[in-house]
């Protein structure tokens, strides 16, 4: 039923530098596959075939990557490197790919009021490919679009972080409905320990009513003088319904070092099968 899902993939990636003085973090390999890659294709599997980068200057290489690479496919043609392209051919196949450039990085709020136009009056999904989530099962967004079936609602995906992390996560409270599915009435952005409403966090997976693109564009600059999705979102549930869902399956923060590493680590051991 959800057709779109939107990839803001604008930010500089700075946790990265040198690596991503030239090059996108979003292109940073686990393993043989892009990080994004791994985004783009839970999103299929959700029945979202409409894949919407918010862009940025120096960020070519992602929009490349969802594209034929003539001289590739000609040179390899009929060789056993073919396996190797498998993965990625399924996804163009499968996939329409949009895109539009952020000018300026104004934050994920930016980003998302930013890809509007590529989206209009549907209910979409918002993927963060620097989080990496391993599920058994349906995939985290396969997961909240069948909660939003029942529900209707702008839905975030959290899971519960330890106390001196809240400074990194957006911070959620609200009246649980059943386990692992709460209705927010409260959110904070990157909050202290001390300041924070819980310790459920928000991470890179949500699905958003279209009213949001409205609420955003009143939102005044929040923390970092960034526009935040985060007080978007606390708006939302205040004029109606914003949902938090505690997935089932496992996130690597790939925007950070350790926990790229540590996905990295998990998807050599557990994933990843060298083509024959
Ligand atoms: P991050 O806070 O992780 O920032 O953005 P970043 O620039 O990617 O990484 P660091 O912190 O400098 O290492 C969260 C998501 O929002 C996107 C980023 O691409 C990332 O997917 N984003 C952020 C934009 O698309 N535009 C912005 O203006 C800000």
């Amino acid at each position: 039923m959800i057709k779109k899902c939107l990839f803001p993939v604008a930010g500089y990636g700075t946790r990265f530098l040198p690596a991503t003085k030239s090059m996108p973090k979003e292109m940073l390999p686990v393993v043989n596959k892009p990080l994004v890659q791994y985004g783009v294709e839970e999103a299929i599997e959700a029945g979202m075939n409409t894949i919407s980068f918010v862009t940025g200057r120096g960020k070519r290489a992602i929009t490349d990557h969802f594209d034929i690479s003539y001289e590739l496919e000609h040179q390899i043609a009929g060789t056993g490197k073919e396996a190797y392209l498998e993965g990625i051919r399924d996804v163009l196949e499968r996939g329409i790919f949009t895109m539009v450039r952020q000018r300026e990085m104004n934050g994920l709020g930016h980003a998302i009021l930013t890809g509007e136009p590529l989206i209009g009056g549907e209910a979409f999904g918002v993927v963060l490919s620097d989080d990496l989530c391993i599920t058994e099962g349906d995939g985290v967004l396969a997961q909240m679009a069948d909660l939003y079936k029942q529900f209707r609602c702008s839905i975030v995906a959290i899971q519960e972080v330890p106390a001196e992390d809240t400074p990194k996560y957006g911070i959620i409270a609200g009246e649980q409905l059943k386990e692992g599915l709460y209705r927010v009435d409260d959110m904070v952005e990157k909050p202290q320990p001390e300041e924070a409403p819980s310790n459920l966090g928000i991470i890179g997976r949500y699905i958003l009513t279209p009213d949001i693109f409205e609420i955003l564009r009143t939102t005044p600059a929040g923390k970092n003088g960034e526009i935040q999705l985060t007080d978007a979102l606390l708006t939302q549930s205040r004029q109606g319904c914003v949902m938090a869902y505690k997935f089932r399956g496992r996130r690597f923060d790939c925007g950070s070092v350790p926990g790229f590493v540590e996905a990295t680590n998990y998807v050599y051991e557990h994933i990843y099968a060298e083509p024959e």
